[in-house]
């Protein structure tokens, strides 16, 4: 089964017009197999020019379709801005914003019928990963979602992102990543069969320009979500380019 790649850009907090034109530059330029990505902050969206080369996304959207939710950005006010994906369930907004599995499920069904492809994000922490719970976590992560809404799989991308492995520079190694990729793929079997062959893994968690290629040969790393190294043009279309189908393995 041949999976058109994806390279996303996590932006986070980060960004400015300037970083827009940079980018845009540079992915001008290049001639990549992957399918290309940029979830800047929500107020950067509209300063994108029109492109049939790279979407734009979200980084997070309401589970509410409007009303008075202040500071919340609907499914609807992003796809106006430009976007036609959102990252969801990201581990920052876990930590930090108190995001509850429940919470998360509800969002990919928003965003699934708003029209915006999810891209739900998944991972352990160091403890739990040292505790032999990676797969318990994230069988947990997909069932909330997926349990209740197999439909939803076929119209989702899964970026699998271990939190030791974001903004430390230690990524996964390919080979701890691959295992935990396929474990992905085999629960989302049980959902949907088909849908479990054609959805996008990505791998996230200190992707950089030296790491990424051997990663990419991995059979069911289907592209990457990469935040810090994204901030450097010329390093984000290094990434791109180093997705070469033919090195799979
Ligand atoms: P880093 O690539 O900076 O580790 O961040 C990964 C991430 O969180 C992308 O969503």
């Amino acid at each position: 089964m041949s999976r058109k790649a994806l390279i996303a850009a996590n932006w986070k907090m980060n960004g400015t017009k300037a970083l827009i034109e940079a980018v845009n530059n540079v992915l001008a330029e290049i001639d990549t197999e992957a399918e290309l990505l940029i979830c800047p902050p929500a107020t950067l969206l509209p300063f994108f020019p029109p492109s049939n080369k790279v979407a734009l996304g979200g980084q997070d959207v309401s589970a509410a379709v409007s009303g008075a939710y202040t500071g919340q950005l609907s499914a609807s006010l992003l796809k106006e801005a430009g976007a036609t994906y959102s990252l969801i369930g990201h581990s920052e907004r876990r930590q930090y914003q108190f995001e509850t599995d429940a919470l998360i499920a509800e969002k990919v069904v928003t965003a699934v019928t708003a029209g915006l492809t999810p891209v739900l994000c998944v991972g352990e922490t160091l403890q739990e990963r040292q505790q032999e719970k990676t797969q318990q976590v994230i069988a947990k992560q997909l069932a909330a979602v997926y349990a209740s809404h197999p439909e939803l799989l076929v119209k989702s991308v899964i970026a699998y992102e271990p939190i030791w492995a974001i903004g430390t520079g230690e990524s996964a190694t390919p080979e701890q990543a691959q295992e935990t990729h396929a474990f992905i793929r085999d629960v989302l079997q049980s959902y949907d069969n088909v849908a479990a062959q054609q959805v996008r893994i990505l791998y996230g968690g200190s992707v950089n320009a030296e790491n990424s290629a051997a990663l990419f040969t991995q059979p069911d790393i289907d592209g990457a979500l990469v935040g810090g190294a994204s901030l450097k043009p010329d390093e984000f279309a290094q990434i791109c380019l180093n997705y070469q189908t033919s090195a799979k393995e």
